[in-house]
């Protein structure tokens, strides 16, 4: 049972088709237009950083929005053996994460600054992800289990929701009263060191939550210590599967892993759809965030009687998204986050190329890692070899009779993050939700975009090991199993 009931509102976020409110996000963004930050390992002892290096703004070659000086062995050293459980009264927790959540929505403006300069985000997701970060402290203060804490924590998070799920999973780590060492990814330190100093000024004392930036190599230092008890992570399944062995040989057993990953996200459309309603939903699944969302659309079922005009819509649709630098409002489509993504994605394109397959792609701009948004035909989201981090969409259609073998073919991936159904036959979105595994089911919408509290998010399978974050099974897990169950 939890402590507190919800007295919690999500944030109220902007109203970005309100031009005073866009003025007023304006003004408080452009102090940041050429601002430089700085992020280094925030530790409960002194620090001996690695020398500062750059960080890239990926939309804009000719920006560098700081530089970080990454955590070094003793910087781990210093923070494993500092760190400390956060042993306030759970009120008292609740008040200081209510608070930091208040002070993230103060600084709008230099958090949306930085999510476009380091993180490539326009504004639409820049204004999502800051709502997600406060939604996540709002609801994890509201949600404490009675339970005791494991004792410290490492998170470890991924670029592509650099202050939502870095912040969900801390706050969730001491909302539970434990001790947390956060490793952010290494292409957005900045974003981190900020939100670690907001957490410190609304009162989360040093040794309660320490800062490392760094690369997978400090990851690796901060789950193979058995001084950790827990391990949160958030990024690709190859990682997670690292993680897991390195935590079997090292951490006490029974340490918890709780680790959201990859997906191969479908969506089917039969031929009762609504086109209009399907199209949007595609565009924004596949193409919002450049793609580079777990839950993005990755392959699209089409049926076939419907699937030519579909398509032809759907190539309209794209052919009016603007791909530009993510400071600009009227940019539909940033950047992918870095030269190695944009490769491995151009790649992936190339091949298709090759083979005939690609269906339409879009002119991109110079400067910058861009990737056009891409439709590439396939025969089902088997011949998806991999998880595609970016604007590219596979088209298959499929028969009406056949809506059962693309289920299996979906559920053969053995990923289970979201799926997205268009139609209007009731019976239909009982027999498909029944039968598909994923952990978030969407229909007759898009499949991106879970609020927290109302849509608890996670995956099945390779996507993740539960519990749902945002939801009331996940506080539990960061707690200390009671000695009856910790005996069995
Ligand atoms: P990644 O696995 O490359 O990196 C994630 C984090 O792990 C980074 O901080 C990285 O430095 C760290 N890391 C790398 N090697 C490590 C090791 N050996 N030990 C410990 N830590 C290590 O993932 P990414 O490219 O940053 O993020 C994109 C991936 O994240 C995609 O696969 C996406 O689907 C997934 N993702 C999943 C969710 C979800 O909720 N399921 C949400 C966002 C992103
Ligand atoms: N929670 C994020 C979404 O639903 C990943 O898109």
């Amino acid at each position: 049972t939890a402590l507190f009931q919800p007295e919690r509102r999500n944030s109220r976020g902007f109203d970005l088709h309100h031009r005073p409110t866009l003025e007023t996000i304006e003004a408080a963004r452009a102090p940041f237009a050429d601002h430089r930050w700085t992020a280094a390992p925030l530790l409960a002892g002194p620090a001996a950083p690695m020398p500062p290096q750059p960080v890239a703004n990926p939309g804009r070659p000719d920006d560098q929005p700081g530089t970080v000086a990454c955590a070094s062995p003793a910087d781990v050293e210093t923070a494993l053996s500092r760190a400390r459980p956060w042993d306030a009264p759970a009120a008292d927790r609740a008040a200081v994460l209510t608070r930091a959540s208040d002070l993230y929505e103060a600084h709008f403006g230099e958090i949306f600054a930085l999510l476009a300069r380091e993180a490539g985000k326009g504004l639409p997701d820049a204004v999502a992800e800051l709502r997600e970060a406060v939604d996540f402290l709002r609801y994890y203060a509201t949600h404490m289990p009675d339970a005791a804490p494991v004792g410290s924590f490492t998170c470890i998070s991924p670029w592509n929701f650099p202050l939502a799920i870095f912040t969900g999973q801390i706050a969730a780590a001491l909302a539970t009263g434990n001790a947390v060492l956060a490793k952010p990814a290494e292409q957005t330190p900045l974003i981190a060191h900020r939100a670690v100093e907001l957490l410190h000024e609304a009162g989360v004392p040093r040794s309660a939550l320490q800062l490392l930036p760094g690369f997978g190599d400090i990851g690796a230092a901060l789950t193979s210590d058995p001084r950790v008890g827990g391990v949160a992570f958030t990024g690709s399944t190859d990682t997670a599967l690292k993680i897991r062995a390195t935590m079997a040989n090292a951490l006490a057993p029974g340490a918890p892993l709780i680790a959201e990953t990859g997906g191969l996200n479908a969506m089917i459309v039969d031929s009762t759809a609504l086109p209009e309603q399907a199209v949007q939903a595609i565009v924004e699944s596949a193409f919002q965030s450049a793609g580079q969302r777990c839950s993005a659309l990755r392959c699209l079922y089409v049926q076939e009687e419907i699937a030519d005009d579909l398509l032809s819509m759907l190539k309209g649709a794209m052919a009016v998204l603007r791909l530009g630098d993510p400071w600009q409002l009227s940019t539909d489509v940033g950047p992918v986050i870095d030269a190695e993504a944009l490769a491995d994605i151009a790649t992936h394109i190339d091949r298709a190329r090759a083979r005939g397959r690609v269906l339409e792609e879009l002119r991109v701009p110079q400067g910058g890692t861009f990737v056009s948004p891409t439709l590439i035909s396939v025969d089902g989201i088997g011949d998806l070899e991999k998880e595609i981090f970016g604007p590219v969409l596979h088209v298959a259609r499929f028969r009406a009779g056949d809506l059962d073998r693309v289920i299996d073919e979906i559920n053969a991936t053995g990923y289970g993050l979201t799926f997205g159904l268009q139609t209007r036959i009731d019976d239909r979105v009982q027999h498909v939700t029944e039968r598909l595994q994923a952990g978030n089911i969407y229909v007759n919408r898009n499949q991106i975009g879970a609020i927290v509290g109302s849509q608890p998010f996670g995956g099945e399978g390779m996507s993740g090991t539960g519990p749902k974050a945002g939801g009331p099974n996940y506080l539990p897990r960061f707690c200390a199993l009671p000695r009856e169950r910790a005996d069995e």
